[in-house]
């Protein structure tokens, strides 16, 4: 891809070139000596938003530097990650890329300007996140047997508030329409941040959201919340039925959010935010403010950046097929 400030060295002579490195290493050393971007690709307040500030906080005390997020929002993710990933790979622009963004968007935009599997520099996993299908309070479904019922009598006069096609959101519920057999309007927000407040508010009617984005507003009785996609309960809200028990055995499906630099990032820039992951992950405080929004924190293996780069290549890999069968069958429920 395109990179305008890559740090070629084509051209130089070679006293020139062994000048450049000697203070290119010495720059290095000394890395952070300014505030770091940290890019986030959907509004603020969104689950994606919420993790990179948690994550972003610690970055900050531990690297003795501000780390500033930046939400840049588009296109289901991918325009504030095309953005990164075409910035100076020094270690001060980073981002918070997910399943979304560096799994699904590849088998839903053609003309992509980034390769999720080439064009970064892996930093690490910072947390996987359950999906739960929630609705508006007076819907009126009482589970989600009730909900897929509801979906198939009344299609696009019930609303699904997403966060653009190619997040998080969208792929999600687009799995659950295919299973369901039955879709509803799409209602395209910058983030799952505002569709939530919408949500709330009984605007829109229902979503597939990170659980991150979800709990409090679970607990206050604000929005109903019918099933999670995981085998399991999520600790943080006990009393939510897994989609095995609320009779979708096959809507099984979760979201994670990890750290990226744009390709090419020094090998010693990226072992101190490789450390500074581990550190932020290892923290107390960190953990509990992760862990109260149902956040699942990867092991210290599931966190490496090679489990990174295997995930995103598995993801990429996987996400293909599935999608394009459950969009062409969102399609031909659009045709009926
Ligand atoms: C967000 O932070 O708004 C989300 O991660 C959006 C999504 O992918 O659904």
């Amino acid at each position: 891809m395109n990179r305008p400030f890559s740090n070629t060295i084509l051209g130089l002579t070679a006293a020139a070139a062994a000048i450049a490195l000697a203070s290119g290493a010495q720059a290095q050393a000394t890395y952070p000596d300014r505030q770091i971007s940290f890019i986030v690709p959907f509004a603020a307040g969104g689950p994606t938003d919420v993790i990179a500030r948690i994550v972003g906080e610690h970055f900050s005390r531990s690297l003795g530097q501000p780390v500033i997020v930046e939400n840049v929002a588009g296109a289901g993710g991918t325009t504030g990650i095309t953005r990164a990933a075409t910035s100076r790979p020094d270690g001060y622009t980073i981002m918070m890329g997910h399943m979304g963004t560096h799994g699904a968007a590849p088998a839903l935009y053609p003309n992509m300007k980034y390769d999720p599997t080439k064009d970064f520099t892996p930093i690490g996993l910072a947390a996987g996140t359950p999906i739960l299908v929630v609705t508006k309070k007076d819907l009126p479904v009482k589970d989600l047997k009730e909900f897929a019922a509801y979906l198939k009598a009344n299609g696009t006069k019930v609303s699904e508030a997403n966060a653009g096609v190619g997040s998080v959101s969208h792929t999600t519920c687009t799995l659950l329409h295919a299973q369901i057999g039955a879709k509803g309007a799409r209602v395209v927000y910058r983030g799952t941040g505002p569709a939530l407040n919408d949500l709330v508010a009984g605007q829109v009617d229902y979503g597939c959201d990170q659980i991150v984005n979800l709990v409090p507003q679970i607990q206050a009785g604000n929005i109903k919340a019918l099933a999670i996609a995981t085998t399991e309960r999520s600790p943080v809200l006990p009393n939510v039925p897994t989609s095995k028990e609320a009779g979708m055995p096959d809507y099984v499906v979760s979201a994670w959010n990890a750290v990226f630099a744009p390709k090419g990032l020094p090998a010693d820039v990226t072992a101190k935010l490789v450390g500074a992951l581990d550190k932020a992950l290892d923290d107390a405080g960190t953990r509990k403010r992760l862990l109260d929004l149902g956040s699942v924190i990867p092991d210290k293996a599931g966190r490496s950046p090679a489990a990174l780069q295997k995930l995103v290549e598995s993801e990429v890999a996987r996400w293909n097929p599935i999608l394009k069968a459950a969009m062409a069958t969102e399609q031909a429920i659009e045709k009926k």
